[in-house]
């Protein structure tokens, strides 16, 4: 399983991302705080924060997700936990791809029972075609069809987050 062609550069990445970063600033001018799932959303909120002026705060979670491989259990596991409250704030969870969407699902329940002032969600990448929950996102980078993508923060067995765009995976 390798790459194989480039399905977003990295020009068109960061015109969306910075256009998703205005379009965060914009509902949330005075606070921010945003929560990334790691390892996969690293570089988006890298690239998102960067993109933002004024105040935001960040903190991280860990799920698993795919153990190796590009099909998922359905099982999700919590592996790290916020090191803050959302107790009032303006909470929005990072996601790189919402595929089945049973992790963010997973995630809305268990930051929702936090006491959020708001919640909502952002992802790099949607695979609508591919949904077994109805989650919402309110936040869309791109609707890519039904392929395993790596790049820009995404991985396959651990590999190519390091790429500065997006490629399909082709065996
Ligand atoms: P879901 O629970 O099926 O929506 O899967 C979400 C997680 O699966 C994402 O956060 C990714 O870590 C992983 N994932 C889903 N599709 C892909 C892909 O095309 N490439 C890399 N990881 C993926």
């Amino acid at each position: 399983m390798h790459p194989t062609e480039i399905l977003l550069s990295n020009e068109q990445i960061q015109k969306r991302v910075a256009e998703l970063a205005a379009e965060i600033r914009r509902d949330f001018p005075d606070d921010v705080h945003l929560v990334a799932v790691l390892k996969g959303a690293f570089i988006f909120l890298s690239d998102l924060v960067r993109n933002m002026t004024g105040p935001v705060s960040l903190d991280f979670m860990a799920l698993s997700s795919y153990a190796k491989g590009t099909t998922s259990s359905g099982e999700v596991r919590l592996l790290k936990d916020l090191d803050t409250t959302l107790d009032g704030k303006n909470v929005v969870i990072i996601e790189d791809i919402v595929d089945t969407g049973l992790t963010l699902l997973y995630l809305q329940d268990i930051l929702r029972a936090r006491n959020p002032k708001v919640l909502r969600s952002a992802c790099l990448l949607s695979k609508p075609s591919r949904r077994q929950v109805d989650v919402k996102v309110e936040y869309v980078g791109f609707t890519i069809d039904d392929c395993f993508v790596v790049g820009y923060g995404l991985d396959y067995a651990e590999q190519y987050r390091n790429l500065r765009h997006i490629a399909v995976v082709g065996s």
